[in-house]
């Protein structure tokens, strides 16, 4: 493969690209093992809290015989005011090969890559309100999985769509291959940005229609105050959230996703989260292979020799 060394949105990528990365995920889970030329090593900057997306970028490191450094961003020079980019460079001087970064802020990564003194590998592990394409491709591959193609599927993403990474990610890579996306939550966190890749229902007049019900947490640490001091969680679950009676009627073979952490009974009930048409723990264990797949690709250009054609 020959994508950029970065992996920062994964809309930036081409159809073909995304379906070779989501094969190559698929075939990680199989037991493939591949080989680099070197050693490599990796850095995690997690500034926002996570434990599924570090976790499994450490899992996928570990498995592919990479070393793996974590730095804290409580403990680093940046308490000292050193800026994200000098701690970048400072990073890539001492010999880092990639570099795995979540940030509050959205675009992050937008400055840094037009730096010419920047060529470290750059993966998003999540960008604010912006983007989270290692999520989108571990979406890809569970989604694969069940129906083995994404034309004509009918995806509802439900929930708090004012912030979700996620939901900006898989709408329009969703979108771009071929599903049919619906779009279901509280109007006022509905931005009309949305209008692009889907349409505005009710979760009520879409739930009988959809192949794949992907529920959002609603993140009240990114909510106004004054937003939160009006939000009730019995509310949200009544007008918005994956009951119970609203899962009854969804279709025999239909799925039910969530990026997670979960808010058990304000999104969705919490006895649905382990039910027979919950994927959400398949979900974080084909994050491990995604994020296999992502680390490779950016780093293809150190793969040893007798790997199979598709890397060389
Ligand atoms: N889905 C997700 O990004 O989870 P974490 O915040 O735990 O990484």
């Amino acid at each position: 493969m020959n994508l950029d060394s970065n992996f920062l949105n994964i809309n930036d990528l081409s159809n073909d690209e995304i379906k070779l990365m989501i094969l190559l995920a698929h075939e990680f889970r199989k037991g493939k093992q591949i080989n680099f030329k070197r050693p490599l090593y990796v850095a995690n900057l997690f500034f926002e809290n996570s434990t599924r997306t570090h976790t499994s970028f450490e899992m996928a490191q570990r498995k592919l015989r990479m070393q793996t450094f974590n730095i804290n961003p409580q403990t680093s020079s940046m308490q000292k005011g050193e800026s994200l980019s000098d701690t970048i460079k400072t990073l890539q001087a001492i010999g880092m090969n990639c570099l795995v970064i979540r940030h509050k802020t959205t675009g992050w990564y937008q400055e840094l890559t037009k730096d010419p003194n920047i060529n470290v590998s750059l993966v998003n592990a999540g960008d604010g309100s912006g983007q989270h394409p290692s999520q989108s491709l571990l979406d890809l591959v569970t989604i694969d999985d069940e129906f083995h193609k994404f034309t004509g599927l009918h995806i509802g993403i439900i929930g708090d769509l004012a912030h979700s990474r996620v939901a900006r990610s898989d709408a329009e890579i969703l979108q771009r291959l071929g599903a049919n996306i619906y779009f279901a939550g509280p109007k006022e966190w509905y931005p009309k940005y949305f209008d692009k890749f889907g349409t505005y229902v009710t979760i009520d007049e879409i739930i009988e229609k959809l192949d794949v019900v992907m529920v959002l947490r609603v993140q009240l640490e990114r909510l106004n105050q004054e937003l939160v001091s009006s939000f009730t969680a019995p509310d949200y679950f009544k007008k918005y959230g994956l009951t119970t009676k609203r899962a009854s009627r969804m279709k025999s073979n239909a799925i039910i996703m969530h990026p997670a952490p979960v808010n058990r009974d304000v999104e969705i009930a919490s006895k649905l989260v382990e039910s027979s048409k919950s994927r959400i723990f398949q979900q974080m264990h084909n994050g491990v292979y995604a994020r296999m797949a992502i680390l490779t690709t950016v780093l293809d250009k150190y793969l040893g020799d007798n790997n199979d054609e598709n890397f060389n």
